[in-house]
Order: C-alpha cells, then structure tokens, then sequence
C-alpha cells in the first residue's frame, strides 16, 4: 500500500483534495498551491502549535503570514474565540484573497473555518486536522461553527475548505482518550452505511487501538471516502448527510448537560449512538443484536457506552428538543434498521426517546 491516500471531494468548481499519510505538514508543495493570495493566518491552539505549527510555518516563506496560538478546549469554540481570529486577520491586512490555515483538532477546524466563512464573507481555508476525529470526520465537508451556552455548534455556516493535510505521524501525540473518541467516529461510518467496513473493524479493533500506521491511514482513508461521498451529493444536509449525525442528537444533549469537555465529542456520539440502537430496537426498527454487536465493538475500541449517572432525562429531552434536525416542533433523529441501515426517523415519539435516556430502563 502506498504510503499516502489521495481523494477528491467533488463540488465543481468548489472540489478539493483530501491527502492523508504520514509527515505531510513538512510537505509544503503538496499544499501550497492551495494557497491563492499573498496573506495567511495559522490558527492553533497552546497544545499543538508547540508541536507542528513550526512545521508548517516553514513551508510559508515568500508569503505574509501570522500565527493565532488560541487557548485548548471546546470551551474556546466560541463568538470570542472567532473575533480574536478577526482581530488577527486585520492586523494581518487580509484581503478577500488571503487564507486561514486550521491546524489543530475539530475544535480548531470548526472554529478557524467559521471566521474565514465570515472575514470579507468568505475566504479560502486549508484544514489540517492533527486529531483522528477530525481527520476522518470534521475537516471534511465544510461544516464550520461555534457553540453558545444554549448548544453545540448552534452558529455557523457550510464553507469547504481549499484542501485537507491530514499528517497521519501527528496521531503518534495524541493523548489515548482523544485518539478512542476519534475511533468512534469510524464506527459511525459503518453503522449508517457500510457494513463490509463495521465488520472490517470488528476484525482489526485491536489493531487500530494499537494505532498500526498502515491499516490506521487506509481506515482514515476509507471513512474520509464515505463521508466526500456523502457530500457531494447532499452538501447542505437536505437528506442523506443527516445520516452522519448517527448518535449526535443523543450526543450533543450529553456534551452539554455534562459541560463542555467533561465528555469528549466522540464519546458523547459513542453512547449516542448506543441510545439510538436501543431506541430503534424499542420501537421495533431493528433487532437487539445489531446494538449488543455495536456495544461489543465500541467497548473493545475503549469507548464508554452507558450513560453518566445522574443525569435528568428531562433536561436530556429538552436539549434534544432544540437539535438542528426537528422539524415543526417534531423530534426528527437518525435511527437504523441494523448495521450500516441508518435512515431519518420523522416524529420519534417523545416518551420513547425519554424511556431510553432513562438510565434505569436503558441498560
Ligand atoms: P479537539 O479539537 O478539542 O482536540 C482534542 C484534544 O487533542 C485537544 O486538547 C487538542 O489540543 C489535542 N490535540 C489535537 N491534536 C493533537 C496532537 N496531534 N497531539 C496532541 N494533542 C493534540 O477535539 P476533536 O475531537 O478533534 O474535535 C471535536 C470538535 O469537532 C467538536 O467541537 C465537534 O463539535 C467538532 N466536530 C465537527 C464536525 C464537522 O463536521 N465540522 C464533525 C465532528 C465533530
Ligand atoms: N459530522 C456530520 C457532518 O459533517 O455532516
């Protein structure tokens, strides 16, 4: 196999590349074409750019170039967070050709591509995502946000990025949790839509939890395919794309009645997405093997599957109320028939989503 996997997310005159393998971020000629102007903001944050963000800097040379080192955290993926990366850019002197380099995880990834969606209404933006989750999940398709006190990612706009760098020898860093959280969003790709690839995982969990180069990029590479797939046909979430929010209205209610950062996003979309087996079986969609086969597989990842004690299933439903699928005050979530069945539930009935929030009754 070789080393680095190539793919193209295809929008017209929008498409981009996805490259993904091992010590690209020293690689500048691989992307410095995406680079259209003379101005370039790196956006990072205080635990990466002590890292990589040298790496990259030294491929900016001939270019007007600044760096945005922000605090770590979801906690940072806020309005705030966005007007110091304004700030950086007027300083900079952007101009409508200039580009933000994201470097960082989905927080950086989300965060930096919303200011560059809104500076002078939009600018270019390169993602190069130095977590799992992001590399097999955020960095591509162009959603971009922040999150307010009232929810994740409530603000925001779609804006694909000029290209994604996915350095895959950057994951050798990060910490075991956060790498687990990124697993899970691989597992979702198998669940919604693909279940040669679920049972590809079920046969080399141990492998990728020992984080083996060459099955791990060929992995990334296969969920970052699903999803540019995803994408191109539904860029703005007016059917299938809603499928790879598999586990996220559970989740996103669970990240924030937790408090941001008590739960990592892919865990939170981990045991989300056990709630919406269990649901699907409660409601007679599909068979509870198929969510003790996903329990058997997230647990053998390292990823939590039950819920956090003590939390009110009722503040659970209300964050659910608000999530960005409902429709008409209806309940709208993607449940599945099975492994790799997604498909959108219209009008879940709310007491059965409470019965599984219920911890006593969701075992
Ligand atoms: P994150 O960005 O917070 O990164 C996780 C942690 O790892 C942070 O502490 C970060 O500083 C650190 N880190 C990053 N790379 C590292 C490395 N190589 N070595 C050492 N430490 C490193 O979290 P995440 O899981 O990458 O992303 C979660 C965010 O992504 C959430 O805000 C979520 O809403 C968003 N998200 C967006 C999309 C989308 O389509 N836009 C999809 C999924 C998730
Ligand atoms: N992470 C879900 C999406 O990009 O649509």
């Amino acid at each position: 196999m070789s080393s680095m996997h190539t793919l193209d997310v295809a929008l017209g005159d929008r498409a981009y590349r996805i490259h993904i393998g091992p010590g690209l971020l020293a690689e500048s000629a691989l992307w410095r074409p995406a680079l259209r102007g003379r101005h370039v903001l790196i956006v990072s944050n205080d635990a990466v750019a002590p890292l990589y963000l040298a790496r990259v800097v030294a491929g900016l040379d001939g270019l007007r170039h600044a760096t945005l080192v922000l605090p770590d955290g979801e906690a940072h993926k806020t309005l705030d967070s966005a007007a110091r990366i304004f700030a950086a850019l007027a300083t900079l002197g952007a101009t409508r050709d200039a580009a933000v380099i994201a470097l960082g995880g989905g927080v950086i990834g989300d965060l930096a591509g919303f200011a560059a969606a809104c500076w002078m209404r939009g600018i270019d933006f390169i993602q190069m995502p130095t977590t799992l989750l992001a590399m097999v999940d955020s960095s591509v398709g162009g959603k971009t946000g922040v999150n307010l006190p009232a929810g994740k990612n409530l603000v925001g706009a779609f804006h694909q990025p000029r290209a994604v760098i996915a350095d895959t020898a950057t994951l050798a860093t990060l910490p075991v949790r956060e790498y687990r959280a990124g697993l899970a969003e691989m597992v979702k790709i198998g669940a919604i839509g693909d279940a040669g690839f679920f049972d590809w995982l079920e046969a080399h969990a141990e492998a990728l939890v020992a984080r083996e180069e060459a099955g791990l990029a060929s992995a990334i590479a296969h969920s970052c395919a699903h999803k540019a797939g995803v994408v191109a046909r539904d860029e703005t979430e007016q059917g299938e794309r809603a499928l790879l929010n598999f586990g996220h209205s559970f989740g996103h209610a669970l990240e924030v009645e937790c408090g941001y950062g008590t739960l990592l996003h892919g865990e939170a979309v981990a045991i989300g997405m056990l709630q919406a087996a269990s649901l699907s079986a409660r409601l007679g969609w599909a068979g509870d093997a198929d969510a003790a086969r996903l329990r058997t597989l997230l647990e053998r990842l390292g990823l939590p599957t039950a819920l956090p004690p003590r939390l009110d299933p009722d503040a659970l439903l209300a964050r659910m109320a608000l999530d960005k699928k409902n429709r008409e005050g209806r309940l709208r979530l993607i449940l599945w028939r099975g492994v790799g069945q997604a498909f959108i539930a219209e009008d879940v009935p709310a007491a059965a989503v409470r019965a599984v929030l219920d911890a006593r009754s969701a075992s």
